[in-house]
């Protein structure tokens, strides 16, 4: 090593600039070692902060339907009630007043929210719109660099009334079945805990919006709480005007910040009235499908005329396949139907209608392609999983024979002017995916187990597997579900292809719980990558899906808007932000800055 010269040496000490210290060696030679330590070093700037920002759009106002002034009678006689509001507790002699009210929760113990009056936003800190590091890989580069999706494609983020508004027990909401049949704190539950507070969206729902809004996301899709609008559930109980207020003042808050609303309308919580001992969400209930269609007026006749987007129920196939009750679809199809129905032949709305079917055990495909015994089976699992509802809705079309003739009497079936009135009641094809599968026989034979209703296979009677060829299907979440954007593309054009729609596909939910979030600090969770990489590879296939397989695409939707309650846990962290339980105050993940740049990247400037 060479001795430092006494002026090199002053200047090192003098600090007198980064990386002074390489210039005090002497005359550098290129070949020798030496050179390493002579080669100027300067410590780079890092590149300018990105910001994200809201998005340039004209704020030209929709108007889908007539006002609720001109509709109102549409719904039919209808008194309306403000809990809060009654005087007196002891009204015993009043079937709807607050005793009767408080009757409803008698069996429940709820936490009450740590404040009960909606919170004003306030604009989001600079600091917060700061984009993470550019990302150190490129999805899709060089294959869709130059695809741009649809104008009116509708991207953002879902959530749904059940799983983030909190306020359980609050101003006037009645209780729902799904406080009986999860109850509040399962145990033996990872992360178990109660709906009761959540992420208290009932009463931070302008901040939830602005938060979205600043980074430029486009639709906020959410779900309204027939329990709130009727907590008694029934036709002929009051309406609760302290929900029809939220939800109205929810609905212009998006579109005051030129964001879409996307409306679901059935996520999960059917008011307690429709409990039954065989379908999950009350669907088996003999009143049931004319309390929703009741409920569903009320709520269409206030709002259509500012909803472009409206979907019936959220994924209510998987009734049958967590209690075996297919005949209890055949309640929802009418359901959806007359809803639709009364949408389009009385409002004379120009919204379009869509229901989610779900895909959440995964979307089947054949293990060897070349098997037509797969194949067939694939198709079979299908069947099973969404072609008893998708069918007579998309198709006009009876239940697929091979659940009739498994299920006999148990499956649903319609009549053909059943058929002539439920087809064609969507105008979109809404499914929500998490996961693919692979199917393949079962080693006993398929006709063995369809002969046996005990047989642990029964009904679809195939075998599933996540693993081919020595691999699992993709990376796997904290949840069952594994990364799928391998084969999204065949599942776009099966679906495009099977049930065409004018409309075409909205993904309603595609989203991923990284594996052991929960244990991880809040840095850690906001710049992992995988959920990342989970929702960017699913965008790049439809890009593709769109351009090189002519497959029409109205959407796609990110599971959550923020981490929420999972049926029963907080362990499953599906959101793109997440929030602090005690101050409840949301914080970005990088996965929501990467979805967004990916789509406006993608889109016609
Ligand atoms: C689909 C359901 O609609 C939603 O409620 C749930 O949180 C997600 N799947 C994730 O499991």
């Amino acid at each position: 090593m060479r001795q430092l010269s006494q002026a090199s040496f002053l200047v090192l000490l003098s600090g007198t600039g980064t990386g002074t210290i390489f210039n005090v060696f002497a005359t550098p030679t290129k070949t020798s070692l030496d050179a390493v330590f002579t080669t100027a070093f300067t410590w780079p700037t890092y590149p300018d902060l990105q910001y994200a920002t809201a998005l340039p759009r004209p704020s030209e106002t929709v108007i889908y339907a007539r006002p609720y002034s001109e509709l109102e009678s549409l719904a039919g006689p209808q008194k309306t009630t403000a809990w809060a509001s009654i005087a007196s507790p002891v009204d015993s002699d009043d079937e709807f007043g607050n005793v009767a009210w408080s009757s409803l929760w008698a069996s429940f113990t709820v936490d009450s929210p740590p404040f009960t009056t909606t919170v004003t936003p306030t604009p989001i800190p600079s600091s917060q719109l700061v984009k993470p590091t550019p990302l150190p890989f490129s999805i899709g580069k060089g294959e869709t660099d130059d695809l741009k999706f649809p104008r009116d494609f509708e991207w953002g983020f879902a959530g749904a009334a059940m799983q983030v508004e909190g306020a359980l027990k609050t101003q006037g909401r009645g209780p729902s079945i799904t406080e009986v049949i999860i109850g509040r704190s399962p145990p033996g539950i990872v992360g178990a805990g109660p709906p009761d507070i959540s992420v208290l969206n009932y009463f931070l729902y302008k901040e939830d919006i602005a938060r979205l809004a600043a980074l430029g996301v486009k639709s906020y899709s959410f779900s309204i709480a027939w329990p709130r609008i009727l907590p008694f559930g029934y036709p002929g109980s009051p309406v609760n005007q302290e929900a029809i207020d939220h939800y109205d003042d929810l609905i212009n808050t998006i579109l005051e910040y030129d964001m879409e609303p996307i409306v679901t309308l059935h996520h999960f919580d059917t008011p307690l009235h429709y409990l039954d001992n065989s379908s999950w969400q009350g669907y088996a209930h003999p009143e049931f499908v004319d309390g929703f269609v009741n409920y569903a007026k009320i709520v269409l006749t206030h709002y259509a005329d500012r909803v472009g987007t409206w979907i019936t129920f959220n994924e209510p196939n998987l009734d049958a396949a967590l209690l075996g009750n297919w005949n209890a679809s055949y309640h929802v199809v009418m359901a959806h139907a007359r809803t639709v129905h009364f949408y389009r032949d009385e409002i004379k709305g120009g919204g379009k209608w869509g229901i989610k079917l779900a895909l959440s055990s995964g979307f089947p495909l054949p293990l060897d392609p070349k098997s037509s015994d797969d194949i067939a089976l694939t198709e079979r699992q299908l069947d099973f999983l969404i072609g008893y509802m998708a069918n007579p809705i998309y198709l006009g079309a009876q239940t697929p024979s091979s659940v009739i003739e498994t299920l006999k009497s148990e499956a649903p079936s319609y009549t053909e002017e059943e058929l002539q009135y439920v087809n064609g009641t969507a105008d979109f094809f809404g499914v929500d995916i998490y996961t693919a599968n692979y199917v393949t026989s079962l080693a006993e034979g398929t006709e063995a187990c369809i002969g046996n209703s005990s047989h642990p296979s029964f009904p679809t009677c195939t075998n599933i597997t996540a693993v081919r060829e020595n691999w699992r299907i993709g990376a796997e979440s904290n949840a069952s579900p594994s990364t799928w954007y391998q084969h999204a593309r065949t599942i776009f054009k099966y679906l495009h292809t099977k049930y065409p729609t004018a409309g075409g596909i909205i993904i309603a939910e595609f989203g991923w719980s990284t594996f052991h979030e929960a244990d991880m600090n809040q840095d850690q969770a906001r710049t992992e990558f995988t959920s990342t990489l989970a929702f960017l590879s699913v965008l790049n296939e439809i890009l593709k899906a769109i351009y090189e397989d002519g497959v029409k695409f109205k959407g796609a939707l990110g599971w959550a808007y923020v981490d929420n309650w999972e049926w029963g846990q907080y362990n499953d962290h599906f959101g793109v932000q997440t929030f602090n339980n005690v101050t409840l105050e949301r914080s970005y993940k990088r996965s929501i800055f990467d979805f967004v740049d990916f789509i406006t990247g993608h889109s016609e400037s």
